[in-house]
C-alpha cells in the first residue's frame, strides 16, 4: 500500500514527509483493517513532525481523524463486519487493565496510545486498530469528508464540554472560536446552554454569532453582559486564565482545552479563583467518542472542508501551518 512516512522530525517547509510503498498491516485477531476513505489533517500532525512533541516511532505515518471502510477482520471481531464505516481517532489503544482503563478512564492510562503518534496513523491506503478502539459510523448521516473532522475537533471538543459540567438553562463561555469551540456551540444550543464567546476576530465574531451564539465578541475590549457558570479556553494563551475566571458565578468550572500554553498568573486568589474549579482536558476517551457521535444527527452542523488529493498532503500541511486553507477544516482524500 502508499503511505506517507515520517523518519526525522524537521521544519513543515522542508518536506519531511515522504509517499512510499510500505507493507498492508497485518490484522490482529482482535483487530478489523480499514481501508481508509479520508482522513482529516490537525495542526498535531505538524507538531510531530517537527518536534514540538517527541517522536515516539520511526518511521511512523501521521494522521488521527480517519474515516473509512471495514476490509479485514480478525477472527474475534464481534462488532464489526466486512463493509462497515467506521472511525478511528486519537485513542488507538490503552492498556485495559490499570485503575483508570478499569473505570472509564482511558485517557489517563499510562499506556494511552496516540493513533499517528505511537502508532501508525492515516495518511495511508489502510490501517488495522483493535475493534474495542474503532467508532462505528453506519448510523452517521454524513458525508466521510464532513465526518473527519469530527473525529478531533469534535470529540476533543465534546469531552471538554463534558468537563464543565453545563446542564440545561447554564451560561456557557467560550474563548476562542476555532473548529473545536465550533463543534462545542452546537453540543450547547442542543442541549439549552446559553454561549457566550470571546475571540478576537471579526470573521470568527461573526462566525459564533451566525452559527448561534446568544453573544460574541472580543471580551477583552467588551465586557460580556453577565456571569458565567462555565467556560472553556481553547487557544494556548495562559494570559486568558484570570480574565476567564473573574467572569465565573461561583462554584464555575474553567476547562483549559489546549495541551500547552504559556504562563498562567492569577493575581487575585480571593476574587478570582476561590469558590471556583480549574479543570484541564487530557486527550480522550471511548465514551465522550460514543456519546458525541450518538449526538450528531441531532446537532444542526454546518461543515465545510477543504479537499485535496492524498499525494498532495505535504503540501497541505504547510498551507494548514499558514493558516492558508479556504476551510477551517482540511481533509485529504485517500480512496473513493
Ligand atoms: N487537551 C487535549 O487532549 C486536546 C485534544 C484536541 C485538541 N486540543 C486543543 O484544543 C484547542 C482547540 O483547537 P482549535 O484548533 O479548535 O482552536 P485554535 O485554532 O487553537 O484556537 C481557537 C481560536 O482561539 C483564538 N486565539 C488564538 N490565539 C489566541 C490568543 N493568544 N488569545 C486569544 N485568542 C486566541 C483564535 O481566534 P481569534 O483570532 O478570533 O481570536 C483561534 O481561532 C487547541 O489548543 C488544541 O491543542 C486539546
Ligand atoms: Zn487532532
Ligand atoms: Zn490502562
Amino acid at each position: 500500500m502508499r503511505a506517507w512516512i515520517l523518519e526525522e522530525q524537521a521544519k513543515i517547509e522542508t518536506r519531511p514527509l515522504k509517499l512510499e510503498e510500505v507493507p498492508l498491516p497485518h490484522t490482529g485477531d482482535d483487530q478489523v483493517r480499514i481501508k481508509v476513505l479520508v482522513c482529516g489533517v490537525c495542526r498535531t500532525d505538524i507538531h510531530i513532525a517537527e518536534g514540538d512533541l517527541p517522536l515516539k516511532k520511526s518511521p511512523v505515518v501521521l494522521g488521527h481523524e480517519i474515516v473509512g471502510v471495514v476490509d479485514e477482520v480478525g477472527k474475534n471481531v464481534k462488532r464489526f463486519s466486512i463493509g462497515d464505516r467506521a472511525g478511528v481517532y486519537w485513542l488507538y489503544s490503552s492498556c485495559k487493565k490499570c485503575k483508570y482503563c478499569l473505570s472509564q478512564r482511558e485517557n489517563y492510562c499510562p499506556y494511552f496510545k496516540a493513533t499517528g503518534w505511537d502508532e501508525d496513523g492515516g495518511y495511508a491506503e489502510y490501517i488495522s486498530v483493535s475493534e474495542d478502539y474503532v467508532l462505528p459510523l453506519n448510523h452517521v448521516q454524513l458525508e466521510p469528508d464532513e465526518i473527519a473532522p469530527l473525529m478531533c475537533p469534535g470529540i476533543a471538543g465534546y469531552a471538554a464540554f463534558k468537563l464543565t459540567e453545563a446542564q440545561k438553562g447554564y451560561k456557557l463561555g467560550l474563548y476562542g472560536f476555532g473548529p473545536t469551540a465550533y463543534f462545542v456551540l452546537k453540543v450547547a444550543e442542543f442541549m439549552g446552554i446559553e454561549t457566550y464567546v470571546s475571540t478576537r476576530s471579526l470573521k470568527n465574531i461573526e462566525g459564533a454569532k451566525r452559527e448561534g451564539a446568544n453573544w460574541a465578541a472580543d471580551s477583552s475590549k467588551e465586557k460580556m453582559p453577565c456571569k458565567l457558570d462555565a467556560a472553556i479556553i481553547f487557544p494556548p494563551a495562559g494570559n486568558l486564565v484570570e480574565p476567564a475566571l473573574s467572569q465565573l458565578e461561583k462554584g464555575g468550572t474553567l476547562v483549559m482545552a489546549p495541551v500547552s500554553a504559556s504562563p498562567i498568573v492569577i493575581n487575585n486568589y480571593s476574587e478570582n479563583l476561590w469558590g471556583h474549579s480549574i479543570k484541564s482536558l487530557y486527550h480522550v476517551k471511548r465514551d465522550d467518542a460514543e456519546e458525541f457521535f450518538n449526538m450528531v444527527g441531532s446537532l444542526n452542523l454546518n461543515i465545510t472542508t477543504s479537499q485535496f488529493p492524498f499525494e498532495e498532503l505535504q503540501d497541505v500541511l504547510i498551507l494548514v501551518k499558514q493558516g492558508k486553507t479556504e476551510q477551517p477544516n482540511a481533509v485529504i482524500k485517500v480512496a473513493d
